[in-house]
């Protein structure tokens, strides 16, 4: 018989949006007539803005002309989007990136779990907690120690810089579960950690389009010293509806470095350009044309107005919370709203009890780790109406209980 890996017999349960839907495919089928209203995984519902879908309608037709055929692509990206996200995401806010430290992938998901593939297993790891489960299975799978660092209302859910060292540490703001944004000044003392401990951190930006305070830093590489200590994730998913499309990018200064068995400094960015070269054939050509057109005048007019939608579906959220009685944070500056369960009941529980009497679905805090017990999220990412109708339904299903 074949031996399996180790890691995949450590996790404890399944994927957690795989366990969700597991149970709302259950109760859709044990109850069909329930018209039920999914507020569980951040999927986007609008349609895809005109000026992208133009642009990938004449990519399709480009693949039917002879002259204009594409087959594989550079795996690190066409070079017009790795200049497009330079100009559009970085030089626009005095941001230095070079195109050759972009490269574009199939999304952020992929990336952050592949990325792994460059550190050894003797790293630390650490994980702020609640946390987008996908950083906490990765790492269980390759069998790195994880230290979990407990977010709380108090701290804002950013966390305390720890005393100890650790070499790997994951950042995600506007974060994924809880909503929550870092200040300047707390991001700094991440990159200040990072640089006296020569740890790295991995920037999760994907909700980097969702902010609108002037005062959030939208990248870490605003910050002093971010270069040397970072590799920054981004994604068209939430930012232009890509959840279907796939694309998205990560960013790795050429200065950034690992150290091998031998002592030898590593380049990250040589190191992951070596990684794809021999495992990714990179993103579609249509899909990297339709991100493209993201950066054009009006893409960009057009996917902000979307993000303006979910926002205020956000405060619709937001709202309706207050009005059933329930403490919410997040989603001002981001698509997520947190918040605490009713009378402090368990998680899944109100999970189960919200499906069954009120046809909402919604994530359960503790999915995100142990620090999310007793809370749980809402995504923004519904129609508007259906979103006014869940915090009616809630609101309603919370006076019954
Ligand atoms: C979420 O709901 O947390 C996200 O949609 C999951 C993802 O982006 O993979």
């Amino acid at each position: 018989m074949i031996r399996i890996k180790e890691g995949y017999c450590r996790l404890e349960h399944r994927y957690l949006f795989q366990e969700v839907a597991r149970r709302v495919a259950a109760f859709h089928e044990a109850s069909p007539e329930t018209d039920i209203i999914r507020m569980g995984i951040g999927d986007v519902t609008l349609p895809i803005a005109p000026a992208i879908i133009r642009a990938m309608h004449e990519a399709v037709d480009d693949l039917s002309v002879q002259e204009r055929f594409h087959g594989y692509g550079p795996e690190h990206g066409y070079g017009w989007l790795r200049e497009a996200v330079v100009q559009g995401d970085y030089a626009s806010r005095g941001i230095t990136v070079d195109p050759e430290e972009v490269f574009i992938s199939d999304g952020a998901k992929s990336d952050l779990g592949n990325i792994l593939d460059l550190f050894s297993e003797e790293n630390t790891v650490g994980i702020i907690d609640p946390v987008y489960p996908v950083y906490v299975d990765t790492n269980v799978i390759d069998g790195r120690r994880i230290k979990f660092i407990p977010c709380t209302e108090d701290d804002g859910f950013t966390g305390e810089i720890p005393d100890e060292k650790l070499d790997i540490v994951y950042l995600c703001y506007p974060n994924n579960p809880t909503g929550a944004v870092i200040s300047r000044a707390k991001l700094e003392g991440w990159v200040d950690y990072a640089l006296r401990n020569g740890s790295l951190i991995l920037y999760d930006s994907a909700y980097e389009a969702f902010i609108q305070d002037p005062d959030i830093p939208h990248s870490i590489y605003e910050i002093e010293g971010a270069r040397q200590c970072a590799m920054e994730f981004r994604s068209f998913s939430k930012t232009a509806g890509f959840t279907g499309i796939r694309c998205g990018y990560t960013v790795i200064p050429k200065e950034l470095r690992g150290r091998n068995r031998n002592g030898d400094d590593v380049s990250f960015n040589a190191l992951w350009e070596r990684r794809q070269g021999c495992k990714f054939n990179g993103a579609s050509y249509v899909s990297q044309r339709g991100a493209y057109a993201v950066y054009s005048p009006d893409g960009r007019e057009q996917t902000r107005e979307s993000i303006r939608y979910y926002l205020d579906n956000a405060a619709v959220i937001r709202e309706g919370l207050k009005r059933a009685g329930l403490h919410s944070s997040g989603g001002e500056n981001a698509p997520y709203v947190w918040a605490r369960t009713p009378g402090g009941m368990d998680d899944w529980e109100f999970f189960d009890v919200l499906l069954k009497k009120a046809g909402i679905v919604i994530t359960p805090g503790s999915g995100f780790g142990k620090a999310g017990r007793g809370y749980f999220r809402l995504t923004s990412f519904s129609d508007k109406a259906r979103t006014i109708e869940a915090m009616d339904r809630l609101y309603n299903c919370i006076n019954e209980l």
